[in-house]
């Protein structure tokens, strides 16, 4: 009982500094896109740290949207959504692309889903591989479908996972990072179940990672 309650309170806590943090985040946010934008006949250095402060803001972003996103995780909006274009959307938000490959299929799926929070799923994902390749190697994802279900592989090139951990890492809290929230996967696992599919993982450690992600194509509710 005393658990649950010290848990709920630290629940609430968190909720709340994440959503208070989320303001000002968005002045700073704002400020430094005004500043790009004046910055024609600046030097390079000022670009470049502009830059960097973008990039550090949507990673504190990030991190407070995945604390929102496990403590309070909302109804689903659901329309029908391509594959590929909810990918790309996630792509977007990935920073640090240059030296990372990603193959995609060469034809689209659509499913009925919530597209902001399938982004979310496919963000955190590729996030990691990101991570775990240290922002130099590939991706490859691929899917296919039947009548009713698509299956999406999303293999990175990085480190691997060690065999003993493989089956805590959609637990929350559970990070190898130094700066990680450990909430990314199991933000996933969330979102996923809530449409009804389900998600893994395999591994070759030192060498790759796929994410295994089933869903439906239709939702019946
Ligand atoms: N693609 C991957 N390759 C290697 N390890 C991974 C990968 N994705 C997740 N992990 C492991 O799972 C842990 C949990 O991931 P996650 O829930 O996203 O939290 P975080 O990214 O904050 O650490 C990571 O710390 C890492 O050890
Ligand atoms: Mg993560």
């Amino acid at each position: 009982m005393q658990t649950s309650k010290e848990l709920e309170a630290v629940g609430e806590l968190s909720t709340r500094i994440a959503h208070d943090l989320k303001t000002p985040l968005s002045v700073l946010r704002n400020s430094v896109e005004i500043l790009k934008a004046e910055s024609d006949s600046e030097t390079k250095t000022n670009i470049k740290l502009l830059d960097s402060m973008s990039r550090a803001i949507n990673r504190i972003d990030h991190q407070l949207n995945e604390v929102l996103e496990f403590v309070m995780p909302k109804n689903l909006d659901l329309k029908t959504h391509s594959l590929f274009e909810m990918l790309e959307g996630a792509l977007v938000d990935i920073l640090n692309l240059e030296h990372v490959t990603v193959c995609l299929p060469y034809y689209d799926v659509k499913i009925l889903c919530d597209r902001k929070k399938m982004e979310i799923v496919f963000e955190n994902i590729l996030l990691n591989a990101v991570q775990a390749m240290q922002n130099n190697g590939k991706i490859q994802i691929e899917w296919d479908e039947t009548d009713t279900e698509v299956h999406i592989n999303m293999k990175d090139s990085g480190h691997g996972i060690p065999e003993k951990l493989l089956q805590r890492i959609f637990d929350p809290l559970f990070t190898t990072r130094q700066v990680g929230t450990g909430l990314g996967l199991p933000v996933c696992k969330t979102i996923v179940e809530q449409h009804n599919g389900s998600i893994r993982a395999e591994t070759e450690f030192g060498k790759s990672t796929t994410f295994c992600i089933s869903l439906k194509k239709q939702q019946d509710l």
